[in-house]
């Protein structure tokens, strides 16, 4: 049953459409025989392989998975009244009718100030190394402070969430549920109840899936040559590796940007990581864009554009960065390939909150 949540996406969340599994979810099935040969000489199948969804969602030991837990994140998750004007929740940035994000070229702050970044989707976080798109939050119970304290996000301190939601009865209960009677209501039970819930946020099973398990049908002849570009000729799969479609890395690609990304944590001698972003992953992209860490890239087509140009040339520039000569065909081909890494919509149940 779908419910209204409260804030500045309340009517847009009614219409959710977006597959999410829950932990645990898909069985490994045997691996299929080696067939025919793929771009690169390495074997179709065995390429295959290196994509395959793992079986089960990982959670850290600090911090294990209870549906408590995980009800308790998602109430918080969806709850305006985590940001000073009551108006702004992490939903209202990572909507899940808009794959997670906004929808937004970049995030749009508190007092309606437009952010630096594009807001990126929290899906298939549970096998991430570092967040944020320079990485600098080593973990999701870390990230999560970031964007209730940051003046220019939801403007709040830690302390003054503990004090709003102490002062909600129905929060009571739920958090006994989730950490014990008595338990603390403060930076950290809050924390490791938004890390809990978005970790139980994994893409759906897409049609790529079935065909990595063996479903020749699972995807047409275009989108198999577009996989075979992508980790072929194209040297996407360089950076988009992995069932999650990233090495979780950092690359310039050289887009138009001031930002230095990764290079404001590390000396100015590691050239490589000067406007260096972290990899997004290409699972349940939208296909309506916008794309990039700045929103630069408005299309599809505005990406391919980019990676047939090579980047803007600078010393940081990735050294798989190179122009690239693709055919309209070919783009077509790539195209249809990362539309089989959608899931099916699946709607998910909004919480009510306390
Ligand atoms: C005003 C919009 C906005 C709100 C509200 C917001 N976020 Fe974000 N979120 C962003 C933007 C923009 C980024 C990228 C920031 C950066 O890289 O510097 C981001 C990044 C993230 C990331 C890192 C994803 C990755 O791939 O590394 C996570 C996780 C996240 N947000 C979770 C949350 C949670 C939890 C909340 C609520 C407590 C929240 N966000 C509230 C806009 C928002
Ligand atoms: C050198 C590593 C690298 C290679 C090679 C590479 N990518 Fe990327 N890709 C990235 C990084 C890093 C970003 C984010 C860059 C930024 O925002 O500054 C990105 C962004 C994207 C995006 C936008 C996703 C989003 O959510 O904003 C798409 C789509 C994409 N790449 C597809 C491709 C395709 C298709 C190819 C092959 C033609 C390719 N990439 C090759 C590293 C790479």
């Amino acid at each position: 049953m779908m419910r209204r949540v409260p804030g500045r996406w309340g009517g847009l969340l009614l219409g959710l459409c977006l597959s999410v599994a829950v932990p645990s979810g898909a069985v490994a099935a045997q691996i299929a025989p080696v067939a025919s040969p793929a771009a690169g000489g390495v074997p179709l199948d065995a390429l295959k392989q290196t994509f395959r969804r793992p079986a089960a969602t990982p959670f850290p030991e600090t911090n294990p998975y209870t549906r408590e837990k995980a009800a308790l994140g998602k109430a918080l998750f969806f709850d305006p009244r985590l940001s000073r004007t009551g108006s702004v929740s992490c939903a209202s940035c990572h909507n899940p009718s808009l794959g997670w994000s906004d929808g937004l070229p970049r995030a749009v702050g508190y007092g309606m100030k437009p952010l630096a970044r594009r807001t990126p989707s929290v899906l298939n976080l549970a096998w991430g190394a570092a967040f944020q798109w320079d990485g600098r939050a080593p973990s999701l119970e870390t990230q999560a402070v970031m964007p209730i304290s940051a003046p220019d996000e939801m403007n709040m301190t830690m302390d003054l969430v503990a004090e709003r939601l102490k002062a909600i009865a129905g929060y009571r209960p739920l958090f006994d549920a989730a950490f014990g009677p008595g338990a603390e209501i403060g930076s950290e039970t809050v924390t490791a109840a938004l890390a809990t819930f978005q970790r139980t946020l994994v893409s759906g099973e897409a049609p790529f899936d079935r065909w990595v398990e063996g479903d020749d049908r699972a995807i047409g002849p275009e989108a198999v040559r577009g996989f075979q570009l992508f980790t072929g000729k194209a040297r996407c799969s360089s950076c988009h590796a992995g069932w999650r479609f990233t090495d979780d890395s950092f690359h310039d690609i050289g887009l138009h940007t001031t930002d230095l990304g990764r290079g404001k944590f590390v000396p100015p001698a590691v050239v490589a990581m000067q406007h260096a972003f972290k990899t997004p992953s290409l699972r349940d992209l939208r296909l309506q864009g916008p794309y990039g860490h700045n929103g630069g890239l408005a299309s599809l087509d505005a990406v391919l554009d980019h990676y047939a140009r090579g980047g803007e040339k600078r010393p940081s520039l990735s050294y798989e960065m190179r122009a690239l000569e693709l055919s309209p065909a070919e783009r077509a081909d790539l195209v249809a390939f990362l539309k089989t890494l959608q899931a099916p919509p699946a709607p998910i149940e909004l919480p009510l909150l306390p």
